[in-house]
């Protein structure tokens, strides 16, 4: 008997220009190489985020400006990534083959493998699902990021509004865990899932009418939706409170700008900040969510695990924007 030689190819999912869904085609293509500093990981899992169907469709078109004007630079995409390392390159000694990691990518989650800058990983706990391990590095890090702007701490007073994504879900339970008080609007759907992660209120925000709300009445504002105004939302603050900013805008051109220039505007002088938030990759983030995780503390809800081959429907899913929890591609 012959041993079989190593494969040379590997399925992914790519696309050559911007666009919906439709413009992602499977491919085989040659297996990617280490070069130096990089690590080839073998992806287990990758979880899909809002931003990847942001980057895919180049919308907004502000996308295009750091991301490609014509298409995407990165054509496979997938930026949250778990798996176990097959190829190890030079001048990297952190990691040998067989590590297990976990890390937020440029992309590449939606193939067989990927080649990783090696600083980009963190080591997974031997006994965390990978999938599970995929879902933290951008949703856990943005919500992680969202509480330290708006200085969330324990006996904090905290509203996520837009609770029941990918990020709100994380914000939720991370603030609990962090000993606030939390309060969250989110789609009907999302109610008990939210209930479950430890708010003390979890309402449908279809019914809710912020302006309506007692002014003063929360620490921190944590908006993942962006479609409330800004005034309403800075009145649910104490003085010396703040309102993190995840989202906001649907410009189809500027996305956020506008807001965020709206923002820094009405913030002059006042004593409730108002703080946009651009969270950026942060390993040493995902090894403390990697450790909740491990722990039982941090049970990620995700709705649906697709396979590779079903990675289009699993983009498409996200794409239309009622995601609960998180969405997972898995070997
Ligand atoms: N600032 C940053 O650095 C940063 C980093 C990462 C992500 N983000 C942004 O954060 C947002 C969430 O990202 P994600 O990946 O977590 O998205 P996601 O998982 O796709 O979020 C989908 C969820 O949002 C809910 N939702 C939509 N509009 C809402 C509204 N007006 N009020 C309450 N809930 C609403 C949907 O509920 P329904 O189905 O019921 O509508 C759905 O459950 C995106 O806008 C993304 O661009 C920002």
């Amino acid at each position: 008997m012959t041993a079989h030689a190593p494969a040379t190819t590997m399925t992914v999912w790519s696309q050559s220009r911007y666009g919906g869904p439709e413009v992602l085609t499977a491919a085989t293509v040659a297996r990617p190489v280490a070069g130096d500093g990089e690590v080839v990981v073998d992806v287990a899992a990758a979880a899909l985020n809002s931003a990847d169907v942001r980057i895919m469709r180049g919308d907004p078109l502000l996308v295009r400006l750091a991301f490609g004007l014509r298409r995407p630079r990165t054509a496979v995409p997938g930026r949250d990534v778990a798996g176990v390392v097959s190829a190890v390159g030079a001048g990297v000694t952190a990691w040998r083959v067989g590590d297990r990691v976990a890390g937020e990518l440029s992309g590449g989650g939606l193939g067989d493998a990927v080649a990783a800058p090696a600083d980009r990983l963190v080591a997974v706990p031997d006994d965390l699902d990978l999938a599970v391990a995929a879902t933290l590095p951008l949703a856990g890090g943005t919500g992680w990021q969202a509480l330290d702007l708006a200085r969330v701490g324990e006996g904090s007073r905290v509203l996520v509004v837009g609770a029941g994504g990918g990020v709100g879900t994380f914000a939720v339970r991370l603030a609990v865990l962090r000993g606030a008080e939390v309060d969250a609007l989110c789609g009907a759907r999302a109610v008990p899932v939210i209930a479950g992660l430890g708010a003390r209120r979890a309402e449908d925000y279809r019914g809710a009418d912020l302006a309506a709300w007692e002014a003063d009445a929360y620490d921190a504002v944590i908006d993942i939706a962006g479609s409330t105004p800004l005034r309403t939302l800075r009145r649910l603050v104490r003085a010396g409170g703040a309102v993190a900013l995840v989202s906001g805008g649907s410009n189809r051109v500027t996305g956020p700008l506008g807001r965020i220039l709206r923002a820094a505007v009405l913030s002059i002088g006042a004593r409730r900040a108002l703080r946009p938030l651009a969270a950026v990759a942060r390993p040493e983030i995902t090894a403390r969510l990697l450790a909740l995780a491990a722990s039982g503390e941090l049970v990620p809800p995700v709705e649906r695990t697709w396979s590779l081959s079903e990675a289009r429907a699993a983009m498409a899913h996200v794409d239309a924007g009622h995601t609960v929890g998180k969405v997972v591609v898995v070997r």
